[in-house]
């Protein structure tokens, strides 16, 4: 990939709060990120594992087709990719379903990693990567025929300003796709509860967050949206992503990827999901909702 210095001042490089979400997501992601190159193709997604595959690419890219299909992507969708990481699924998306892409992400280096990516694939007219945040967006009400998300919404400060934002630049008709990470039911006892603090904490997931799949879906309907459609695929998600991190070769490429510390950190925060799952507390969802065509606000 090409050079591209990630600490470059940019008149677009946004200033988080110290302490607030933004600056400790984007601090948390920035650990070793510009080591990366094509690691993993570039994905930070938990890929979806189906029919038996065992290749972390071939799960990635069959989790953002399948996200990319349900809300109808084609080469006419103006689509707005929240929390794109390093980009890899926008020019997977633009090249794929031949969409146009605004893309934000609120990690820095990951902006400017993506930025570099899209020119490499010489896909500059087809997708803009832009430094901001999901709860405060850039643009113009009615702008996007669809918006995405994949594995950025629990983080944000809060998840339900980011579904009003999304409502908002939604033309009235306009889709969302999201997968995201949920409560499968509230923690019942103190095993539950230190699992759960845990992986919110490692993960930078607000408190406000914490939703089951029953106040997910009200907080959607509260926003506006309407043929909300959420379905719970952890079985499918969580433990080949847990498996793909303690195979051999993972292991042995990722310290020089992201250091000791963050390797195993990172190792850290893997089992406590995968625990936390296996308990029955987390979910992971694949989410649709639509802008009604008749609303104009
Ligand atoms: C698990 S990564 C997924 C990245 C990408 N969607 C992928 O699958 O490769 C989560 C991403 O959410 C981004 N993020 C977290 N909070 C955000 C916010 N408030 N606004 C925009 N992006 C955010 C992080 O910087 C990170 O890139």
């Amino acid at each position: 990939m090409k050079e591209q210095p990630t600490s470059a001042p940019s008149k677009d490089k946004k200033k988080w709060q110290i302490g607030s979400y933004e600056d400790r997501v984007q601090r948390f992601y920035g650990w070793g990120v510009e080591n990366y190159g094509d690691y993993h193709g570039g994905y930070l997604n938990f890929g979806l594992w189906d029919d038996g595959n065992t290749n972390y690419l071939v799960a990635a890219e069959h989790l953002i087709s399948t996200l990319a299909t349900r809300i109808g992507l084609n080469k006419k969708s103006k689509l707005l990719d929240v929390a794109c990481g390093l980009a890899a699924q926008d020019v997977f998306m633009a090249t794929k379903f031949g969409c146009q892409i605004d893309a934000i992400d609120v990690t820095w280096k990951h902006v400017s990693l993506g930025r570099a990516r899209v020119d490499n694939a010489e896909l500059a007219a087809a997708v803009r990567v832009h430094h901001g945040s999901a709860t405060k967006l850039p643009f113009a009400n009615h702008t996007f025929t669809h918006v995405m998300g994949i594995e950025g919404p629990a983080h944000f400060d809060t998840r339900e300003d980011f579904f009003r934002e999304a409502y908002r630049v939604l033309k009235p008709g306009g889709t969302m796709g999201l997968s995201d990470y949920i409560l499968a039911r509230k923690p019942k006892g103190l095993l539950d509860r230190i699992f759960l603090e845990a992986a919110c904490f490692l993960w930078h997931a607000p408190k406000e967050n914490r939703d089951t799949i029953p106040e997910y879906e009200q907080k959607l309907l509260r926003t506006g949206f309407t043929n909300v459609r959420v379905d719970a695929v952890g079985e499918r998600v969580i433990p080949g992503y847990y498996f793909e991190n303690k195979r051999p070769e993972t292991r042995r490429a990722l310290p020089k990827i992201r250091g000791w510390f963050a390797t195993y950190g990172g190792a850290v925060i893997d089992y406590v999901m995968y625990k936390v799952f296996r308990l029955g507390v987390i979910e992971y969802i694949l989410v649709t909702a639509e802008k009604p065509k008749s609303k104009n606000k």
